[in-house]
């Protein structure tokens, strides 16, 4: 299948990886790019911009396929020096970046002058046509239903793609709820170049992340994920459990008067404790409503192949022989 994504990148098929905390390292990024799709380490997983380049030479070492690295620009309690990492990213020889969070502006210059096409993952079609109106080469438009922070619009993605769709001149893909081939089918026709998927690649084989975790997801139900710090328009869409329980509860008590630090204690840390550990209940951890679709654990290359087999199948007979 030969998409603008596909060509833009250089890979075989129009699926993406998103960036994600502890679990995009490097066996999970090289497992996705060996596939075919487009595999993403995590930057600010790792502590400082040497480990960065620690993980980049180790994915290289495991596979040759072009492979990004995600960058995100999140309130943080203290900034990463971001110029650093992408130092390390240019010297790894990594041609792929997938910004997220904040504008990527002030860090376009650099990007662009080492030859790395952007990737920004946004959650509305002004933020999309704020990164096409800053260079950016394409989006990654996240829907109310992802995993992770869906911003404050609550715009899902059977309106959000075709509104992309319509308004801007650079390549999307579809992120949020992504799972199979009937959403990679449906993103095309909505519009979309591909797909990004999160919460459907922690659940395979080769997610470097507690069983426990994996588990987790097949067994939750599209109903079993929460919407945490709205009040701090900071929302992260996460699976519901005895952690996030106890944050909603402080959340209901403080009500406008909420802060950060009232709830500090079930966000922060809590990634290793979870994805390494399975300490599934440390505290708030993102998943997509996606996880109601889940329910196996495959390998990455049974995972992808599946989605393409099926993409054809679906466009070639159901779709086709509608068509009298
Ligand atoms: C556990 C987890 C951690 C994530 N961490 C990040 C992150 O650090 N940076 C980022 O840009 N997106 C992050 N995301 C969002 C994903 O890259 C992707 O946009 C999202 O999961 C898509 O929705 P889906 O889960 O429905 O596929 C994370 C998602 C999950 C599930």
């Amino acid at each position: 299948m030969k998409t603008r994504i596909t060509e833009l990148f250089g890979i075989r098929h129009p699926i993406i990886q998103g960036g994600m905390h502890y679990v995009g390292f490097a066996e999970l990024a090289a497992a996705v790019s060996a596939a075919g799709g487009l595999g993403i380490i995590t930057g600010l997983t790792q502590k400082t911009p040497e480990l960065l380049a620690r993980e980049i030479a180790r994915c290289r070492d495991m596979t040759d396929r072009p492979i990004g690295v995600n960058l995100t620009f999140l309130p943080t309690f203290s900034a990463p020096p971001y110029a650093e990492y992408i130092a390390a990213i240019v010297e790894g020889g990594v041609r792929i970046v997938e910004t997220a969070g904040r504008s990527p502006e002030a860090y376009m210059p650099a990007l662009k002058a080492a030859g790395i096409k952007v990737i920004h993952k946004c959650t509305s079609v002004r933020h999309a046509l704020k990164a096409q109106q800053i260079g950016c080469d394409a989006v990654s438009v996240d829907g109310f239903e992802c995993g992770g922070h869906p911003g404050e619009d609550d715009v899902p993605n059977m309106i959000l793609l075709p509104r992309a769709a319509d308004e801007l001149s650079i390549p999307f893909v579809a992120s949020g709820g992504m799972a199979d081939a009937r959403s990679l089918v449906a993103a095309l026709a909505l519009g979309a170049d591909g797909i990004n998927m999160g919460t459907r690649f922690i659940a395979t084989q080769e997610a470097p992340v507690h069983e426990k975790v994996k588990q987790a997801i097949v067994q939750a139900s599209e109903l079993d994920t929460r919407l945490i710090m709205r009040r701090l328009r900071n929302t992260e869409r996460v699976l519901r459990n005895a952690g996030v329980d106890r944050l909603l509860e402080i959340e209901r008590e403080k009500g406008e008067a909420l802060q950060i630090a009232d709830i500090y204690d079930q966000v922060a840390g809590v990634y290793p404790k979870v994805m390494a550990e399975g300490e599934l209940d440390a505290g708030a951890w993102s998943c997509g409503m996606v996880a109601g679709l889940i329910d196996d654990v495959p390998t990455v290359q049974a995972l992808i192949d599946g989605i393409m087999d099926g993409a054809h199948r679906i466009i070639r007979e159901r779709l086709e022989g509608m068509l009298g």
